[in-house]
């Protein structure tokens, strides 16, 4: 049970799932995910803000329980619809019966569609910048369409500077006993922010942005996201975090990754990661993309400024692991890096290089440097492999 008292009359009632590997199917958990619900009671009403995954539906109902005794929470305030947070809606819904769903007009059409809850009499339909008096607190819906789905909104209790903000903030990582971030240490869910952001919410970058805005003239004392620790003494950090990745400005660094079957374009890989070294550059990071997560790919292509990729010429294009990253960072509309290319053939000399010039023009993200080796290295392949790594480091800004 992992209940607690953000501040007078808020609390936090989420859990943690350490069972689920992969998040949307996809991204790995090494450390678990959180997904939080809060309660907000006002001297006349009590709303619950978000549920959580149907899967955790039991330990939920204990933290209702345990927090609202025989009371009935008067609403649910739905600030996001993905399953993760509205799987419970249902037996919410059966278990206090009266409570009204607040939710935008298309919250209520996906909740009809996804749980198939029909009744209109349920339903406390919103719109931007409404206001709804629990008494002494007055929740203020804020409409941020596409962070991360379009029926997305935050929730801000102004008496008390707390923003509920649905995805936004969030981050990987169970909580294990803390809730606010100033009674635990947070370096993992900063980390995890980055990975997180970038996956899930990458492609989203203007509407962030959007929201960033919409919230900027907010006092905001605590920041109650859907995943990860409420933010407390961190809050100008994680904003400024989000801020960053939302509008893809890079930290200093440069990440590597290659596809190589036999080790020939690995060695260029590595070649190049001596000479940037050799440069000055301290934050290299090299995946290997047979071996490495996509996931953790993503995630540093999207935090440093060098992007460097390489290929195997395979099938007459580019090796499979690297196509993959490739179509997920166009995808995301992955801009601003300082990008660089190499590969390596046997017979079929342009098939890598026209495929990654393809992915650069696409993404209007152009090729600075470039080299392509046949078959094996040999001084003057591995020279120009070095001299990829020098003018790459040479024109990075940070
Ligand atoms: Fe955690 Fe977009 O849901």
């Amino acid at each position: 049970m992992n209940i607690r008292t953000i501040i007078p009359g808020i609390h936090y009632t989420g859990v943690n799932d350490r069972v689920t590997r992969a998040f949307e199917g996809l991204w790995p958990l090494p450390y678990g995910v959180s997904y939080n619900s809060y309660l907000v009671e006002g001297t006349s009403a009590v709303a619950l803000i978000d549920t959580v995954s149907i899967a955790e539906f039991r330990e939920f109902h204990n933290n209702l329980s345990q927090v609202l005794g025989d009371r009935t929470p008067n609403y649910l305030v739905v600030n996001h619809m993905e399953p993760d947070h509205s799987g419970s809606i249902p037996e919410v819904v059966k278990t206090f019966p009266g409570i009204r769903i607040v939710g935008n007009a298309q919250t209520i059409g996906m909740i009809k569609g996804f749980y198939k809850l029909e009744d209109d009499s349920l339903f406390l339909e919103v719109k931007d910048g409404d206001e709804l008096d629990l008494g002494g607190m007055t929740l203020r819906f804020l409409l941020t369409p596409m962070v991360h789905w379009p029926e997305t909104m935050m929730t801000y209790v102004a008496e008390r500077g707390v923003l509920f903000s649905g995805d936004a903030f969030g981050t990987f990582g169970a909580l294990n006993g803390g809730v606010i971030d100033s009674e635990m240490e947070t370096e993992v869910y900063v980390e995890e922010m980055y990975r997180y952001y970038s996956n899930i919410v990458g492609k989203y970058g203007k509407f962030v942005q959007k929201a960033l805005a919409k919230t900027s003239d907010l006092k905001i004392d605590y920041i109650c996201s859907t995943h990860g620790p409420v933010w407390h003494e961190r809050v100008a950090e994680v904003v400024g975090i989000t801020d960053r990745l939302s509008r893809y400005e890079p930290e200093r660094g440069v990440t590597i990754i290659y596809g190589s079957m036999y080790g020939n374009t690995a060695e260029l890989a590595e070649e190049i990661a001596a000479s940037l070294s050799e440069a000055g550059v301290k934050r290299i990071k090299v995946h290997n993309a047979s071996t490495a997560s996509l996931s953790e790919m993503i995630s540093d292509a999207f935090r440093y400024e060098g992007l460097i990729v390489g290929s195997a010429t395979y099938s007459m294009t580019i090796f499979p692991p690297v196509e993959a990253l490739m179509r997920a960072l166009e995808v995301r509309e992955l801009q601003n890096r300082v990008f660089g290319t190499f590969g390596s053939f046997t017979w079929a000399k342009g098939a890598v290089v026209t495929a990654l010039d393809g992915y650069a023009q696409r993404m209007k993200m152009p090729v600075l440097a470039s080299m392509i080796m046949k078959q094996s290295a040999d001084s003057d392949s591995l020279a120009e492999a070095r001299a990829l790594g020098k003018r790459i480091a040479e024109l990075l800004t940070k």
